[in-house]
């Protein structure tokens, strides 16, 4: 019995709520993220992880559409400290005053561990080249 009970709360701490980083190889984690994505994220950066169309060119109100998360955008040239706060704050929290950011910020609707578990998908579509390379910024700090 304490056993089992040791063993569940071990299982819980590894994809649960005490997520707390993106861990592409976290099987859990990366499914769960995979359903937050298609609830919260989708939208606009696609199904696919594709982006919006022309996400390069500025809307008639200023702000840019939403980039692709998977290797043809920039999501990976950013170390995952980033991409949090980017995804928890909004872009308006995390870039100049004078520039609009149309990101919104998911920490009315995400925990912690949701946004880890969201980002821990998009770095799963990622090549390896890709993650190989992010992981040196992660490392730089
Ligand atoms: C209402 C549309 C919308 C939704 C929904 C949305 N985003 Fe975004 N996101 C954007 C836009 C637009 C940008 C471009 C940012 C800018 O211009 O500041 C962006 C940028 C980002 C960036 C920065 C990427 C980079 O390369 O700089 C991250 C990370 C991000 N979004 C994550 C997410 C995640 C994770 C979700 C779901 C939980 C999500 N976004 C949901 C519109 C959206």
């Amino acid at each position: 019995m304490a056993w089992t009970l040791a063993v569940a709360s071990l299982t819980l701490a590894a994809c649960g709520d005490g997520l707390d980083r993106a861990d592409a190889d976290n099987v859990e984690a990366v499914a769960l993220g995979q359903t937050l994505y298609g609830q919260h994220c989708a939208e606009c950066h696609g199904a696919a992880l594709q982006g919006q169309p022309n996400w390069r060119t500025p809307q008639e109100d200023g702000t840019l559409p939403a980039p692709p998360h998977n290797d043809t955008g920039h999501t990976w040239h950013h170390p995952d400290s980033y991409l949090f706060g980017y995804t928890k704050l909004g872009g308006q929290a995390m870039i100049p005053a004078d520039y609009k950011s149309a990101m919104p910020a998911f920490q009315d609707k995400l925990k912690d561990a949701d946004i880890w578990a969201v980002l821990s998908y998009i770095k799963s579509r990622w090549s390896d080249n890709s993650r190989m390379r992010q992981e040196r910024l992660n490392r730089q700090g």
